[in-house]
């Protein structure tokens, strides 16, 4: 009997400074285990007078039932410690300030490219698309620029073999969609093109947009008036147009046109080279050569085209005077449009 009071006592005092659940489970073990301390009473109640054995056994079980509960109690105790150093552990403080989230935003590029289409679209231009790899046929010679013509110096091309190159404008597109169509033709082309050159106003890759109207009575004037339209749409219905004879093997007569700078207006700056004017876009009357190249007769229609660079374009916007820029990704400067 009193080897029983020792144990209790003696487990009372272990209990009492377990501060662990890996503690506890040893000292359940030491006591409750299968070899454990209890179990080696049991098995020495064979040696008990046999008139002290009910009570002895009656005692053993008392004490086996608290030892018990007072384990379960402990556990179920430092498991809610536990918990509770966890809960301190990751306390969130709310009372921080959040981290902004930042919103992407269009490129100025396709701000102004889409500004662009905007305007042809509302008077009754259709979108298309080429390959920016191109043939040679379509880049070169269906625009009436044979192999060894001199024009085709005017735009350094990456070649990809004898005849593929990366497209050097969106001219090709013309061709390639009056193959499939007739007319009336009107149709905008927004899209890149690549030329062999870099500095502050060239990059390998830039966007031009080309346009195409084609129908059976299509005059120069029809041209002037679609492009000043055009232009005091983007620029201000004040912007000074003024049409420049040029020359593109694809269109006949040919005419670059300038808008009045808008840095100086007029007067002459370091933008316009003194000249009061900007240059903005390529037109002209399609060339005979042309039509006939892509299946129409040659009497049958006329028509006019004409490209323009979108980064010039938005440089001239923006007052921006590196194209450079508009490649670095730099978010100072792409946040500010
Ligand atoms: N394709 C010419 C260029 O890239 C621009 C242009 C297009 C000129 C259509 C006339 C007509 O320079």
């Amino acid at each position: 009997m009193d080897e029983l009071l020792a144990l209790r006592e003696s487990f009372r005092s272990e209990v009492s400074a377990v501060n662990s659940l890996a503690d506890l489970q040893n000292l359940k073990n030491r006591y409750s285990g299968k070899k454990g301390l209890l179990t080696s009473r049991l098995k020495s109640l064979s040696s008990v007078p046999a008139d002290q054995k009910p009570k002895f056994g009656k005692d053993l079980n008392e004490l086996k039932e608290y030892i018990e509960g007072e384990i379960k109690g402990r556990e179920s105790a430092l498991r809610e410690d536990d918990y509770r150093q966890r809960l301190l552990a990751e306390k969130i403080d709310i009372t921080l300030p959040g981290r902004p989230a930042f919103f992407g935003r269009t490129h100025p590029i396709n701000q102004v490219l889409s500004e662009i289409k905007a305007i042809f679209v509302s008077m009754g231009f259709g979108l298309e698309e080429g390959p920016e790899i191109e043939l040679d046929y379509y880049n070169f010679e269906a625009l009436n620029i044979p192999k060894d013509h001199p024009a085709r110096d005017m735009q350094d091309t990456f070649y990809v073999s004898d005849d593929v190159v990366l497209r050097t404008h969106t001219s090709p597109v013309q061709v390639r969609v009056m193959e499939k169509r007739r007319p009336p033709l009107r149709i905008i082309v927004p899209g890149k093109v690549y030329r062999c050159d870099s500095d502050v106003t060239h990059t390998p890759m830039f966007h031009q947009v080309e346009g195409l109207m084609v129908d059976t009575d299509i005059s120069f004037a029809d041209l002037k008036g679609l492009l000043e339209l055009f232009i005091h749409n983007l620029f201000g219905s004040n912007t000074p147009v003024r049409f420049r004879p040029s020359y593109f093997p694809f269109t006949e007569p040919s005419a670059e046109v300038d808008i009045g700078c808008i840095f100086c207006s007029g007067s002459g700056c370091r933008i316009c080279k003194t000249t009061g004017w900007l240059e903005i876009l390529g037109s002209g009357m399609v060339n005979p050569r042309v039509f006939e190249m892509a299946g129409y007769g040659p009497d049958e229609y006329s028509g006019f085209a004409f490209g323009m660079g979108v980064e010039r374009i938005t440089m001239l916007k923006y007052g921006i005077d590196d194209l450079r820029l508009f490649f670095e990704n730099d978010l100072r400067f792409l946040r500010q449009f």
